[in-house]
């Protein structure tokens, strides 16, 4: 099997270094690893893969090498200036920013749910926002089978989804001070409020989960309604999700439906408490998927609660797993 050159960029960040772990776990068929973020952390050093690496500042000629794939999480116009300048080198680039998910030359990928997409890439491949991430694993094998019309998310979103000045917010908070950077405090505090307000009076983190998930799933015609939450947890996910049915549906069979679909582990017995958990997702790649119960109030609807760790499965795992199916495609062309 040939070995492939990767470059991480924003290797210091939160989901930079999250990269770094889960690149550690899947073991992918590596030969040199670049480790890449701003001219304020360029020398620093790193311990990865059993090896100190020294990190190298992002500049306009750091493509100039030979890499394969560059894994991005630098931030939205860190990536709409460099990710061009890198696929025009014949790099392949899997970007975490928003900054290209809506393009319509750029695929938007969950490797579970739309994997093929990958193969329409013309060197840039966005990776979804984190709370559509969860959201399809869970949906596309009950869109596949049912056909979802509608759907109404509600998410329950950790402060680690701003960052480290997120998380210092609720750390702080916790001990009575000040927020710096949610506007109001997070400790003891539930925030309907993630990313900035629009016209609509919906946040972008909502419009975000309306449109990628039409376009994860390739279909327009269904309708859907958001309100994000940013809740007092330092790690993980939780939303419930409303989803109206074109068809009928037997929740035996639609949970078997779920069970045996890929990336889902299923908690659902309510008897013994056991339900997804934010702290029992985190540090995890899976999706959990639990409380799932008919909605008794339409003709054909279910009621889901999912659960994921924002930072892997939201971000750097999703990632990655996207750079493994790229090489499994490589590999078989
Ligand atoms: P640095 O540590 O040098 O600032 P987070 O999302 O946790 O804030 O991390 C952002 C990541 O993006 C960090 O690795 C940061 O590097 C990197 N970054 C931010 N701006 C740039 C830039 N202009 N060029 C390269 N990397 C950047």
């Amino acid at each position: 099997m040939k070995k492939y050159n990767v470059a991480v960029v924003g290797a210091t960040g939160m989901v930079g270094r999250t990269f770094l772990k889960v690149l550690e776990e899947l073991k992918l068929p590596v030969e040199n690893y670049y480790l890449m973020a701003s001219a304020r952390s360029a020398g620093s050093k790193v311990e990865f893969m059993g090896k100190e690496y020294v990190i190298e500042e992002l500049t306009e000629s750091s493509f100039d090498k030979d890499i394969d794939i560059a894994l991005f999480s630098a931030g939205g116009s860190t990536s709409e200036k460099f990710a061009p300048i890198a696929a025009s080198k014949g790099v392949v680039v899997i970007d975490n920013s928003s900054a290209w998910r809506m393009d319509p030359e750029v695929p938007l990928v969950v490797p579970e749910v739309n994997p093929e997409d990958i193969l329409e890439n013309k060197g840039i491949i966005a990776n979804p926002n984190c709370s559509t991430i969860q959201a399809m694993v869970a949906m596309k094998p009950l869109h596949d089978k049912y056909k979802i019309k509608r759907v109404v998310y509600s998410t329950y979103q950790a402060v680690s989804g701003a960052g480290l000045a997120g998380w210092q917010d609720l750390e702080n908070g916790l001990k009575g001070e000040a927020p710096k950077k949610f506007p109001h405090p997070i400790a003891n505090n539930c925030l309907p409020h993630i990313d900035v307000f629009l016209p609509n009076g919906y946040t972008k983190e909502e419009m975000k989960m309306v449109n990628e998930t039409r376009k994860i799933l390739h279909d327009d015609s269904i309708r859907i309604t958001a309100t994000t939450v940013r809740v007092p947890v330092f790690n993980s996910h939780s939303e419930s999700i409303n989803l109206e049915f074109e068809k009928q549906f037997d929740l035996d069979e639609l949970k078997e439906v779920l069970k045996n679909a890929p990336g889902i582990v299923i908690q659902d017995d309510p008897e013994n408490n056991v339900y997804p958990l934010a702290i029992t997702a985190a540090g995890t790649n899976e999706t959990y998927v639990g409380r799932i119960r008919r909605d008794e109030s339409v003709e054909s609807g279910v009621n889901l609660w999912v659960v994921a760790d924002n930072i892997r499965k939201g971000a750097a795992a999703n990632a990655v797993q996207i750079a493994q199916k790229l090489i499994a495609y490589w590999e078989n062309n």
